[in-house]
């Protein structure tokens, strides 16, 4: 069984610094990352930065430095960022690396090859903040200025000599591989919106400029650069030493299993980048899925609107894991969530302190105060030990079956209501009426620790600090947080002394 999965991010363009929207997106990556381990893949992970293109040239030129300098500047706080969010990243890859040069010329090479490009002229609308073309009916007018239908962005209008795509060949074969791999595009409702789109007809794609200079050059035509998008697309198969197609990094993880990114950027990776790989002879990767926008005051987040909450000052206020379980707790995924300090402290004070938090430490310090810290020998389970909710029957399949429809909010919803039935059982037991009879005790100590390893489990994805902290309970670490002990019913061993943990999260006081 090929047991290797590749997931990535979008490659983040260094314009500006990172903001929520980026965060969002790695943070989601990541949990399918972690999971896909914990359940025994050997995962690559890649995420980066999109360093080419007009709108580089131009915010370079703003700041007065040339456009490479000012990439590294920025880049580098994007690559602090994977420290910060404790992402999983396997590879963090610049377009502006010979590795990735080398590959996106080799994708134009073959494509210049197939007489998959020709030379013509461009004229029409750009976006230089979306780097995207957009017809004459995607065009709106607002304060007299032209924009795009779709994004709000300015538009401007651009005429030069360009290289096209023949996009508009691949129209018929983009739909039929839509209808074979209908999981191909999610969520759903997106994936509709994609297919009405490409059924309204697609005109061949410009893919060089020739007006500036900051891209990698057309190998046939020193006077073009690569369009921006189609050198970024190809950053996901950089990554993997491509061309070198014999290279075991490519040949165990390509094609990708999952291209996580916003929706904005869903014409690009559903419709180009497919048809780019078919017209190159390239396996085409198995799944995109287009996640909402984290909305602030319902307006997108965005560097240009200048509605930036910034992940770095919510992490030193509230910390990073409260701020992780947040973002995939409250954004339903695949809808727009509106996020905001104050249901964040929400989140954390029910969630995590009041529910988990508490589960943790109240079982713990009982254990402490009345079984020395020790699961006893001898236990006896009865029914009120056996309900469906404790036993997670069945659950093992579910939660991977979850995972892959990228259906965080049934995954999340599972771990809150084992929460619940756990702190529920704790209470309803009252074990601290039953120290007189000592199998009962261990039973109910046992059990209760037995649904916090478990729920564990699951939560390491979200918050993996966390969960390691939480099964050092147990003396166990990272290396044995592994899906498959999770139906196990005898993970936790008797008579060894259990581990004290902290606070796992500090309460906020609202009046504070
Ligand atoms: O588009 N909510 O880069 P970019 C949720 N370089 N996600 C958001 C967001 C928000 N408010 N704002 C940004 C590019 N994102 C290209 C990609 S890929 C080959 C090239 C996330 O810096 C979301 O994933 O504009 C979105 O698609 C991505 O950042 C866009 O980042
Ligand atoms: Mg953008």
């Amino acid at each position: 069984m090929k047991n290797n999965y590749y997931i990535t991010t979008p490659i983040y363009y260094p314009s500006a610094k990172p903001h929520m929207g980026h965060a969002y997106s790695s943070i989601v990556a990541d949990f399918f990352a972690r999971f896909k381990r914990i359940q025994g893949y050997n995962v690559f992970y890649l995420t980066g930065t999109d360093e080419h293109g007009q709108k580089i040239e131009r915010a370079a030129n703003i700041k007065k430095k040339n456009p490479q300098d000012f990439c590294d500047d920025i880049s580098q706080i994007f690559k602090d960022l994977t420290k910060t969010l404790n992402l999983s990243n396997n590879d963090f890859i610049r377009t502006t690396e010979t590795r990735h040069k080398k590959s996106a010329i080799n994708v134009w090479k073959i494509l210049e090859e197939k007489k998959e490009i020709y030379l013509s002229k461009y004229s029409g609308w750009y976006s230089v903040s979306d780097e995207a073309f957009y017809s004459e009916d995607e065009i709106m007018e607002e304060d007299g200025k032209k924009k795009s239908k779709l994004s709000g962005s300015l538009v401007e209008w651009v005429e030069e000599e360009s290289y096209f795509f023949k996009l508009s060949k691949w129209e018929k074969p983009l739909l039929k591989f839509y209808n074979e791999n209908p999981n191909f595009i999610l969520p759903e409702s997106r994936k509709n919106e994609v297919i009405s789109f490409v059924k309204s007809g697609l005109k061949d794609l410009s893919v060089s400029r020739k007006s500036f200079k900051w891209g990698i050059p057309v190998p046939s035509n020193k006077d073009h650069v690569m369009y921006v998008w189609l050198d970024a697309l190809t950053n996901y198969l950089s990554a993997l030493n491509y061309p070198n197609t014999d290279d075991k990094l490519f040949n165990n993880f390509w094609p990708a299993d999952l291209h996580i990114i916003g929706k904005d950027i869903l014409r690009f990776h559903a419709v180009y980048w497919p048809a780019f790989l078919l017209a190159a002879n390239i396996d085409l990767p198995k799944r995109v899925y287009g996640h909402g926008w984290i909305l602030s005051g319902n307006q997108k987040m965005s560097k240009s609107k200048g509605n930036i909450l910034d992940p770095i000052e919510i992490i030193k206020n509230y910390g990073l894991d409260p701020l992780r379980y947040y973002l995939i707790k409250e954004v339903s995924f695949g809808n727009d969530g509106n996020i905001s300090e104050e249901k964040l402290e929400n989140c954390i004070n029910s969630d995590l302190a009041n529910n988990y938090g508490n589960l943790c430490q109240r079982v713990v310090s009982f254990c402490e105060k009345n079984a020395e810290l020790k699961v006893g020998e001898e236990i006896k389970f009865n029914e009120d030990d056996n309900l469906e909710l404790l036993k997670f029957t069945d659950s093992y399949q579910n939660i991977v079956g979850f995972i892959d429809k990228q259906d965080i909010n049934s995954y999340i919803s599972f771990i809150v209501e084992r929460l619940f039935a756990a702190n529920k059982y704790f209470n309803d037991q009252e074990p601290w009426k039953k120290k007189d009879n000592k199998v009962r005790l261990n039973t109910i100590i046992y059990t209760s620790l037995e649904l916090i390893r478990k729920i564990t489990i699951l939560m390491y994805p979200i918050m993996p600090e966390t969960s390691i902290k939480v099964m050092s309970i147990f003396n166990y670490s990272e290396k044995d947080i592994k899906l498959d002990s999770f139906i196990e019913n005898n993970f936790i061993k008797k008579n060894i002394k259990l581990n004290k943990i902290g606070i796992l999260f500090k309460k906020i006081d609202k009046n504070d």
